[in-house]
Order: C-alpha cells, then structure tokens, then sequence
C-alpha cells in the first residue's frame, strides 16, 4: 500500500470540496491509501494524528487563499509541525500542495510558494502539478480547460466568491483537481519502490 494523506484546511467548505476531489483522484490509484485530516485537529503539536502522518509515504498540503497567504489555520498547523521539523520526521515523504481563491489569479502562486517553502524546511520531495495550461490559446474553451489559471507548482482552483461550495469549483476545476491527486498518487507510488529498491540493493 502507498500512504497518501491530504492535509487541508477550509474556511467555507471550497478547499474541502477540492480536497475531496483531490482523494477521488489519488485512490484511483491501484494500491494507494488515501486519509484526509483537517488542519484544524493540528494546531498544537501535542494534540491531533500526528502519529498517524507518521506513516505516511506522501502528504498534500491545501489551504485556501485569505489576503494572498495561507489561511492562518494552515499556519497554525505550519507551525504546529515543527516539533516534527525538530526529530526530521516527514524528511523525504513525497509533498505537494494545491490552494483555492475566488479569483482565477487571487494571489494563489504566493500561497502556493509557501507550501512548497513548508515542505522543502521540512526536507520533503516536492512533487509539481505541471500540467498542460488549458487556457492559453484562441482555441481554449473555457468552460472544459483543466489547470486553467496555469499554475505549474502545485493545483489552483477558483471557487466564486457568492456561490455555496455546492456550486463552485466548478466540474473542470474539479477534475483538474482529480488529475493532481492522481499524479501526486502515481509519484508516490515510484518512489516508494525506489526506496524498496534501493534498500535491497543495499543490503
Ligand atoms: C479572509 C479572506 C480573504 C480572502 N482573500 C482572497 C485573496 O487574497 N484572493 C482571492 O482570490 N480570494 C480571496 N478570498 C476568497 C477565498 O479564497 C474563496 O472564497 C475560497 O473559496 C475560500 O475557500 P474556503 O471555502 O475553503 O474557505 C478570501 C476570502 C476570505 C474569507
């Protein structure tokens, strides 16, 4: 089994709407195993399932996208792990992260950055988005474009601002969202058998 855990924080359920599509895509995966956790349950370091992270060959960090940053729940949680920092517990899980805002841009590449930051101070394998922008020529549609804001580092969604997260993201953002899981699922896998493999060869 690879272990993948997606820890999101979500103010107004649009982050946890994409973090549930994110699971669809990674358990899609043969042999992936997939838990979500809320940031919430992991703002102290001595409470919550640390203990379970643990374990874990990959985590994906989401957060949405308040005033260009990370919401403070997720900082919470940042900061909350650096009692793992301390023991270098997650050093070389597989990471990756992904943001939701209410514009298409909204400032979601620096909340995005900071993700990417979180896991290279905790020594982690930063695993990309990378997809192909599907909106960038005069023959996009932009009802149907996967990764349509175009960020390579890690998955933007955009969920409208006066719209229940019932409605919003929409289906393109949320199968984009699906192929991010599935990507971060399959890195995870490679990369669990590299390490098997290399222990062998080792032995
Ligand atoms: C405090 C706050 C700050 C926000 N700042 C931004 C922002 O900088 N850029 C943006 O595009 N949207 C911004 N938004 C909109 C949210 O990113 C958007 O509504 C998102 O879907 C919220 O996700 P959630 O329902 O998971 O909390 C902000 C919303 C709030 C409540």
């Amino acid at each position: 089994m690879t272990k993948v855990a997606i820890i999101y924080h979500s103010g107004y359920g649009h982050t946890a709407k994409v973090a549930d599509h994110i699971l669809k895509g990674a358990q899609a995966v043969h042999g992936a195993d997939v838990t979500l956790y809320k940031a919430d349950d992991l703002t102290s370091p001595d409470k919550g399932p640390w203990s379970e992270l643990a374990e874990a060959d990959a985590i994906i960090f989401g957060a949405p996208t308040y005033m260009g940053s990370a919401s403070a729940v997720f900082k919470q949680f940042m900061e909350a792990a650096s009692k793992v920092w301390m023991a270098q517990g997650w050093r070389d899980k597989i990471a990756a992260g992904f943001t939701n805002s209410g514009s298409l841009a909204g400032d979601k590449l620096n909340t995005l950055q900071e993700l990417a930051i979180f896991a290279g101070q905790q020594g982690m394998i930063w695993v990309n988005y990378g997809a192909f922008p599907g909106y960038n020529t005069s023959q996009s549609d932009y009802e149907s474009a996967w990764n349509r804001a175009g960020h390579m580092i890690g998955l933007g969604t955009q969920s409208l601002t006066d719209l229940p997260a019932d409605q919003t993201p929409d289906r393109a953002d949320l199968e984009t969202a699906e192929d991010f899981g599935r990507r971060v699922a399959e890195a995870t896998k490679r990369w669990v058998r590299g390490k098997v493999d290399q222990a062998l060869e080792t032995a």
